[in-house]
């Protein structure tokens, strides 16, 4: 991806080109730092061109400053209706315009903020965005894609924006990115390359990279140890082993010990509940909350947060063969509760409910899991959202508060006893799955049995919001990274 620059550093070379983001009815410079001769300069040059802020606009002409070759207006409709989605989706489309007329050296000029955010986190956001709005996967081509050619990207300070301000703000966005596309890669990484074993080994690599994270693998030895019939029972019908990774941040004086809990399936064939052809290949992002719990342990060490932070993974493989689990099977689980095997398609909450006890061990005030867990969600609300659950209102309002602010939201499905009763098993404490009705909900509540006492805890159901099988909100194809950000700025606001 593009080395992230200020605007104010530019090389000697004049810039290709210089990208200007403007709402209708709005001065087209708006809060842009610039001299009164530049901005005199540039409103003449938009008036010529004559671009009216209109969303989809793309507007160019030769740049009236010696520091550019050209400028391009961007238009992005309305500032009463600019979204997270909406500007994100600008972004893209200035990365998408660069590499087509191969300009590798732009500047960018962001002075419009999301319609109702804080002027602050608007900027954060729009910085955040900016600097992954030319991510692609491109691993596996022989031939790369164009798209990440873009080699540098300045940006225009904001009036008042002293250069401290905006290098503080490209640092910080800077860390974040390396999170986010953490997360992105492991999820759009084929089930063949990134099975359990590479995993652990994803996540041995990235501790070698950052300081001040202990990784620990636990293998079949150690799981059967922990009498983990959930791990097991899933994993029992792949050729892979399973494996549980321990990522562990331990500052000297923590000020709070939060467990993260990441589904790891790195393929979901369903098992002998098997999904159908259709579609099948999705289910390689089945590790995609796993891959977020990657990415915050990331950052977490980056920033070196006073919190005690563990990460917790269950990688396994769902596959059906003559060793896999059969509907009907019944699995002793870590906390000695048993489980009905009903389908084995409910795989997700088996293995992260084995995960869920061992939690306790780290004496956790906190519990958040990340979990492509539910079709059912996906029904429910869509890409918009994740679906949270969870035993803590404040928690809960809390998560759901930063998600606004931070463009990544999660919105909130009830936990009621009464759903317990749909998990009912003639012949064991509890079965893995109910009727069609409440999939994400009984999913939820099936999760919260294992839950250690006392502790408070998040469930999100990302399977929405996790990857996306086209561009969407100025989103690419593929992993998402859905809640590396938006758990960063969960753990530094239990700081304040
Ligand atoms: N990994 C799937 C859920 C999923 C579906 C994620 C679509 C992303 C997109 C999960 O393991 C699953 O298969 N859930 C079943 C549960 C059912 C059998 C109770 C589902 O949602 O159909
Ligand atoms: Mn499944
Ligand atoms: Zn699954």
């Amino acid at each position: 991806m593009a080395d992230l620059h200020q605007f104010r550093t530019a090389p000697e070379e004049p810039l290709d080109c210089i990208y200007i983001l403007r709402c209708t009815g709005t001065d087209p410079l708006g809060s842009l730092e610039f001299s009164t001769k530049e901005r005199k300069a540039l409103r003449a040059k938009a008036k010529a061109l004559g671009p009216r802020g209109e969303e989809g606009e793309l507007i160019s002409g030769e740049c009236p400053l010696d520091v550019a070759h050209r400028v391009t207006f961007v238009g992005i409709g309305e500032e009463k209706n600019l979204t997270h989605s909406k500007l994100r989706e600008a972004l893209n489309r200035v990365m998408q315009q660069a590499t087509k007329n191969r300009e590798y050296q732009i500047g960018l000029g962001i002075p419009v903020s999301v319609h109702g955010l804080a002027a602050a986190e608007s900027r954060l956001f729009a910085l955040r965005e900016a600097s992954i709005a030319d991510y692609t996967f491109d691993h596996f081509k022989s031939k790369k894609n164009e798209f990440e050619k873009i080699d540098g990207l300045h940006i225009l300070p904001l009036a008042g924006e002293t250069e401290k301000d905006l290098e503080e703000r490209l640092e910080r966005v800077r860390l974040l990115r390396t999170s986010q596309q953490l997360a992105r890669d492991l999820g759009n990484r084929p089930s063949n390359d990134l099975n359990p074993e590479a995993f652990a080994s994803a996540a041995k690599e990235m501790a070698e990279e950052v300081s001040g994270l202990r990784v620990t693998i636990l293998g079949m030895k150690e799981l059967q140890k922990e009498k983990m019939g959930g791990v097991l029972g899933v994993s029992q019908g792949s050729a892979e082993e399973p494996r549980v990774l321990v990522i562990e941040h331990r500052p000297k004086k923590p000020k709070k010990s939060v467990v993260l809990v990441g589904k790891g399936v790195t393929f979901d064939s369903g098992g002998i509940s098997i999904k159908p052809a259709a579609g099948m290949g999705w289910m390689k992002y089945d590790m995609c909350g796993a891959g977020t719990v990657m990415g915050v342990m990331r950052a977490v060490a980056d920033l070196d947060l006073p919190i005690k932070v563990v990460g917790l993974i269950p990688a396994v493989e769902n596959m059906p063969s003559g060793t896999a689990i059969k509907p009907g099977d019944i699995l002793a689980m870590s906390n000695g509760k048993t489980v009905e095997v009903d389908n084995t398609d409910a795989e997700g909450r088996l293995i992260l409910a084995d995960i869920l006890h061992y939690s306790a061990r780290f004496n956790p005030d906190i519990v958040i899991d990340y979990a492509t867990l539910t079709g059912a969600c996906v029904v429910a609300l869509g890409h918009e959202a994740a679906g949270m659950m969870g035993n803590d209102q404040e928690l809960l309002d809390t998560l759901r508060k930063l998600g606004e602010e931070v463009g990544e939201r999660v919105w909130p499905m009830p936990l009621y006893e009464e759903y317990l009763s749909y998990l009912k098993s003639d012949w064991a404490d509890l079965k893995n799955a109910g009727s069609r009705w409440g999939g994400a909900v009984t999913a939820g509540t099936f999760l919260q049995q294992f839950v250690p006492e006392k502790v408070k805890w998040a469930h999100l159901d990302v399977a929405g919001v996790a990857y996306n099988e086209k561009e969407h909100n100025g989103l690419p194809k593929g992993a998402s990274g859905f809640g590396v950000v938006l758990t960063v700025a969960f753990l530094e606001h239990l700081l304040k």
